[in-house]
This record gives structure tokens, C-alpha cells and sequence, in this order.
């Protein structure tokens, strides 16, 4: 068995968790939204029209924020097409993802759901097909409170009090070739820049994200940030990362370090902001909004319909998530708490069916994917400070990564609750870890309140509509105490969440 080790410092504080952190994403993609969280006639729906399953599961999601509308939808979206009355709204293509949009929900509808949710909206702006004056104009829609054309054009559909939005991401992935109205860093800079002057001018006190590349592996990495910063930096607060892993050619040990590459991601799009903050001789820190981020199965990117067919939300890409890509998204929020101190949003991509932690069939169930139970326990348990915590332990060697550490976690430190969650996972496929935490450092007696494990002999497995709990979180076997040390037992290619009291 291998042994791990941490020792917790209760000053040894990253920053406080940012509930942002615990963020999603609903695009209008594929049956995100239409028999996704919208579908009226469906025996859950509320008056609305929203699944009151999904909306419960959303919940005990612990989501925070939602990123809406899109995505590479949003590149070729008119908001104005989704408010109103309903009848006289247009249908129009998405090229993005070869459908009908129907428009059916739209902004003030999506408002609703998101105040049922209890959830912050983030809105994508169109900097693909469209560009300042757009902005502006569905900015003066959701955020001015009355007496101007647009914001009364609200009020006469329904919603009298402005939606009150702060964050605002200036387009999206418009570095990708894909993207509608794709740009060079150059011209999408000078965009986001006069966007986000404007945006300022109409409200000084908005949070906006610029774009960054959407994914380290582009070509333009790094030169892109660099360029789109020296635009935009002291007008925008954030710039976005975007990352997906998927398991390549059965190269388990890879898939399980991908974590790895996000922390190397995230350090470097710190390094290079930095680097113009100091070229600029300024003293503002530019956040990191990693608002996308998961597992997906890219490279068998299924059901795209044919190039004739022209479809209402057709099924794409429902990825069916197993026990090792669980692991993994554990293993990518540890990750992302981690770098609190730099990464203070992050939307997990997608809420609903679209690589999703729910999943809905049109008039039957919605379940729980493997996925949904770390990213639940995370954002129900990691409260207060995140602690440094580096593992003492032994490490492995990955063809896509390099040298990875076999577990890894981190912690949070509730000052107020007097408790401590240890987030951690075993990479090892085959070996458990006896893991030590050492919490002699807090003041008060060590007591276990909680430990729960996702694990399985089956890493393949996955829920379904007919068996919706095959894989759940399942008490830790082996936790115990002695002296302000705990040790746990970590079964292997699995994620641990432990919850202790020092009381
Ligand atoms: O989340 C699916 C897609 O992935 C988004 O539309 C796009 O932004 C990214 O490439």
C-alpha cells in the first residue's frame, strides 16, 4: 500500500473559497434548455414550464453561478429574438451547432429559472456576429432600472425590476477558427476594449471576463492573453480558460492526472497576465474565470445531425459519465480551489444533458450522472479559507503529463464552524493509500463528521434512466483518529471527501 501525508496549518491560508467557484453553464445546445430544465407538459413542470426535478437537483448541485446563453450558440445570437411575446418570436438556425433555435426562453424567462434556482446569471455577449452597440443595448435591457427605450421595453415583458447582472464575458472563444466572427487577438482585443468601455460608461461597477484561448493546446496560447490584455487590462477584471479532458487510447493514468495540466494551465495564463500588469507598471491583478471546464469525450463527438437536417434540440453530445471520470472532476475542483487566490469564478460545462452532471429524458426521469457527486460535496463542504496542503507522497510518470502526484488534495478551514473538509483523491489504479492528515497544528480536539467516498470495482460504470444510483457516494470505510492525526484509507481511482470537527 502507499503511504501520503498532509499537514494542515490553520495560517497557512490560499484565500477564502469563492462560491463562484461552485459555477455552470446552461448553453442553448443541443437539450440543455428544450427538455433540459424547459419542458412544459412534462409531469414536473411548474407553471413556468421549468422541470421541477431539474430544478431540485440543480439545488443540491450547490450551484452558484450560471453562465448563459452560450457558448459557441451565443457567437451568432440576437437576444432581442428571445424576449417578448412568444408567439411572434422567430425561429432561427444555430450555426453553431446545426439546430433550430426556437427562442421560446430567452433572457427573462432564463431570469426566472435562475431565481428559482437561486443561482447568479453570467451573460456572454455576442462579440462574434455582433459587437459594441449590441452590448450596449442588451446591457440596457437586463441592468437599467426604467425611463429608456429598452429597459421600458422589459418592464411592458414582464419583468419590472432590472435583472441586476455583474458579470459580463466579452464574447466567447473567439480565438477558435469554429467561432463564428472568429477573430486574431488584435481585432478581438480592440473589440473587447471599446465593449468594455462602453459597458463602463452605462455602469462603472460591472465584473467583465475577456476572452482567453480556448484551450492551452491552440497555437495562439499565451500570445493571445498577452495581446487581448495589453487591450483590455484595465478595463476588464478576468480572463477566461477553457478546458475539457477525455481518456485517449485507454490511457488511464493520463486521464487521472489531468489536473495536473490545469494547475500548469492556470499558472501560466497567471504568468502571463502578470507579465503585462508589470510591463504596464500596474498594480491590479487580473482574475482567472474558468468558465468551461469538465470531461468530454471530444474526439468521439457524437451525433452531429446531417449537414440536410435541421432539428429542435436534437441529442449532442449527452457524454454518459463513469466512476474514473467522477474521480476526475474531483480531482479538477481540488484543482481549481487550489488557485483561489487567482481563480475566483469557474462554470463547470454543461448543467443539464450536454456533458452534464444531470441528465433528463423528454416526459421521464432526471438523474444524478457519476459526475454530479463530487462537484455536489465539494461545493456543500469546502467553506471559509483554503489551506496550502502539499502532499508528501509518492508520484507516477504519464505519457500526456509528466511526473503526477498519485494523490493529491486540498482543504478548506471553516473558522466560524470550527471544522475542516480535506478534499483527496488516489490516482493509483490498482494500489489503495493509507493517508495521514495531520491537524495537530489546530487547537481543539479532532473529531470525524463526515467521510464519503466515490469508488468503484467497475470504473466503467455509469447511472442510467433505469438504474440511476449505481454509482453514488458511499461512507469511507477506513477513518481513524488518534491524537489530532487522521488516517484514511483511499481505495484506488478514488475521490474522497472528510469532514472533521475541531471541536
Ligand atoms: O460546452 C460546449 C462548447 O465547448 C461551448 O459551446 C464552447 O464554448 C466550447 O468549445
Amino acid at each position: 500500500m502507499h503511504i501520503a501525508r498532509i499537514t494542515l496549518d490553520p495560517t497557512a491560508v490560499v484565500a477564502p473559497v469563492n462560491r463562484r467557484t461552485f459555477g455552470t453553464f446552461v448553453e442553448h445546445m443541443g437539450r440543455c434548455v428544450y427538455t433540459g430544465l424547459y419542458e412544459p407538459g412534462h409531469p414536473s413542470a411548474d407553471v413556468d414550464g421549468f422541470r421541477t426535478d431539474v430544478l431540485d437537483l440543480t439545488r443540491e448541485l450547490g450551484v452558484t453561478t450560471v453562465r448563459y446563453p452560450g457558448g459557441n450558440f451565443v457567437s451568432g445570437y440576437r437576444w432581442e429574438d428571445g424576449v417578448g411575446p412568444r408567439d411572434q418570436r422567430p425561429r432561427r438556425r444555430d450555426l453553431a451547432w446545426h439546430s433550430i433555435e426556437t427562442n421560446e426562453i430567452g433572457i427573462d424567462e432564463f431570469a426566472r429559472w435562475a431565481a428559482k434556482a437561486d443561482v447568479e446569471i453570467m451573460y456572454a455577449l455576442n462579440l462574434g456576429t455582433r459587437g459594441v452597440q449590441e452590448s450596449l443595448d442588451v446591457h440596457e435591457y437586463l441592468n437599467h432600472p426604467a425611463g429608456t427605450h429598452l429597459s421600458d421595453l422589459r418592464r411592458a415583458n414582464g419583468a419590472e425590476e432590472p435583472h441586476g447582472i455583474r458579470m459580463f464575458c466579452l464574447g466567447n472563444e473567439l480565438d477558435g477558427p469554429w467561432q463564428l466572427g472568429h477573430k486574431d487577438a488584435d481585432a478581438y482585443g480592440r473589440l473587447a476594449a471599446a465593449t468594455a468601455r462602453g459597458l463602463r460608461a452605462a455602469e462603472p461597477g460591472l465584473e467583465l471576463v475577456a476572452c482567453g484561448s480556448s484551450s492551452s493546446g491552440m497555437p495562439t496560447f499565451g500570445a493571445w492573453e498577452a495581446t487581448v490584455l495589453e487591450h483590455t487590462y484595465d478595463l476588464v477584471d478576468y480572463v477566461s480558460c477553457h478546458a475539457y479532458y477525455e481518456e485517449h487510447d485507454g490511457d488511464l493514468g493520463s486521464f487521472l492526472a489531468s489536473a495536473t495540466d490545469m494547475d500548469h494551465f492556470i499558472d501560466s495564463v497567471v504568468a502571463t497576465a502578470d507579465s503585462i500588469g508589470a510591463r504596464l507598471r500596474s498594480k491590479k491583478k487580473i482574475q482567472v474565470s474558468f468558465d468551461e471546464w469538465n470531461v468530454w469525450y471530444l474526439s468521439r463527438f457524437q451525433n452531429q445531425p446531417p449537414a440536410d437536417e435541421w432539428r429542435v434540440a436534437p441529442r449532442v453530445i449527452e457524454d454518459e459519465y463513469n466512476v474514473a471520470d467522477a474521480v476526475v472532476v474531483g480531482s479538477l475542483l481540488i484543482s481549481l480551489l487550489r488557485h483561489s487566490d487567482r481563480v475566483t469564478a469557474a462554470c463547470q460545462a454543461q448543467l443539464v444533458n450536454v456533458i452534464a452532471p444531470i441528465r433528463t429524458e423528454p416526459g421521464g426521469p432526471a438523474w444524478r450522472q457519476t459526475i454530479f457527486h463530487p462537484f455536489a460535496r465539494t461545493a456543500a463542504l469546502a467553506r471559509g479559507d483554503v489551506l496550502r496542503a502539499a502532499v508528501d507522497g509518492p508520484t507516477y510518470v504519464t505519457a500526456r503529463h509528466g511526473e503526477a502526484a498519485v494523490v493529491d488534495a486540498v482543504a478548506t478551514y471553516d473558522t466560524r464552524a470550527g471544522e475542516v473538509a480535506v478534499f483527496v483523491v488516489n490516482r493509483d489504479d490498482t494500489r489503495p493509500v493509507r493517508f495521514a492528515v495531520d491537524l495537530s497544528r489546530f487547537e481543539g480536539a479532532v473529531s470525524r463528521v463526515e467521510a464519503s467516498t466515490l469508488a468503484d470495482d467497475d470504473l466503467r460504470a455509469t447511472n442510467t434512466a433505469a438504474n440511476q444510483d449505481r454509482i453514488t457516494l458511499r461512507p469511507t470505510e477506513q477513518v481513524s483518529i488518534d491524537a489530532g492525526s487522521a488516517e484514511i484509507v483511499l481505495p484506488p481511482v478514488s475521490w474522497t471527501a472528510v469532514r472533521f470537527s475541531l471541536a
